[in-house]
């Protein structure tokens, strides 16, 4: 495990190290963010409140098993996360404390946040078809469910049934159109795969790219990462695909977020909400989601060029929380199906 340790401070604090963990106007963040994804912002924060961050970064499930065993003790205020179905993992592990806030709640819509306030969505991603548009008509695609259709054999690519964005998608698929029908879409999709799942979403772009399938599920922010990428394979591959909105006809694309709670013990509570307070005004929202190219949580928050560039699209309504309370009946139904 390798866990990275930052720490700011505004104040004089600054050689206190793990010391000054346990001081007043510090705040202790473990995320499963990307350093680089929330640093600026932080530092923006600590800047204006005089309030010292030190941040832990680790994968989700690393970061919630830490947190566990620390119960009680942990240092940790805040716990930010990439996805709502680890979101509502860390809720069912109890690691959470409910907040009430009404810049919170006036600035989340209720679909993306935890009814309780255990946890708020603040970035937002869409899980959208990638095709080529040399081998595919986009009038051929429609919904997820359509990527069950016999037409789609051998050229559908995937990444493995362990990661979690598929997880929450076919959660999604469940709780829209029932376990038996979810079941028989799972076994299409996995009979029409062009290859065994494998690689993240960016492998799956470079493979369409590749013509090795002519079809993926990918979130929005690898689209927009790869045209921005310094890497020119990578922006030369995600030249070769377009982004398909699915289901625009009825329900809407599936949506997720990333997000934050404040940790039940959290000796910060006042400064933890503060922050995610922070996080949803206008300069720190629009920042945020540009620099994972996600869509900010408020509608009023202008987008970010490439994101514009994709046009408008409808979201599914349903309540993110579904996604994981429906988790592990998702990855059942996936073993069930073959998808490995
Ligand atoms: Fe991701």
């Amino acid at each position: 495990m390798t866990i990275q340790k930052w720490a700011m401070a505004a104040a004089a604090a600054t050689l206190a190290g793990f010391a000054g963990w346990a001081q007043a106007a510090e705040l202790n963040i473990y995320s499963a963010r990307k350093e680089e994804l929330i640093r600026p912002l932080l530092e923006k924060f600590s800047k204006k409140t005089g309030i010292g961050v030190n941040v832990v970064t680790a994968d989700d499930d690393v970061l919630i098993q830490r947190l566990k065993a620390e119960g009680r003790n942990t240092p940790a205020d805040i716990l930010i996360m990439a996805d709502a179905g680890r979101l509502v993992r860390a809720a069912q592990a109890d690691l959470f404390q409910p907040v009430k806030s009404s810049i919170l709640n006036k600035n989340i819509p209720a679909q993306l946040r935890q009814a309780d306030g255990l946890w708020f969505g603040l970035t937002i991603r869409a899980r959208v078809i990638a095709y080529s548009p040399e081998r595919v008509k986009p009038g051929t695609l429609s919904s997820y469910e359509n990527l069950a259709d016999p037409q789609w054999k051998g050229r559908i690519c995937s990444r493995s049934s362990g990661n979690v964005y598929n997880q929450s998608l076919t959660a999604s698929m469940i709780a829209n159109d029932g376990a038996e029908k979810t079941d028989a879409w799972l076994k299409g999709m996995v009979a029409n795969f062009a290859r065994p799942p494998q690689g993240g979403d960016r492998d799956q772009i470079k493979d369409i790219a590749a013509g090795k399938c002519d079809v993926a599920l990918v979130n929005t922010y690898y689209i927009g990462g790869m045209m921005q990428s310094k890497d020119p394979a990578e922006r030369d591959a995600v030249a070769k695909v377009a982004i398909f909105w699915p289901n625009q006809a009825d329900r809407g694309a599936h949506i997720n977020v990333s997000g934050a709670g404040v940790i039940k013990n959290a000796k910060h509570r006042k400064e933890a909400i503060r922050l995610l307070e922070y996080m949803v005004t206008d300069q720190s929202q629009e920042w945020y989601a540009e620099a994972n190219s996600e869509f900010p949580i408020r509608e009023d928050v202008p987008k970010s060029k490439i994101l514009a560039g994709w046009g408008e699209f409808k979201a599914d309504a349903l309540p993110i929380s579904a996604l994981g309370e429906l988790n592990s009946q998702a990855v059942m139904a996936m073993d069930k199906a073959g998808w490995r």
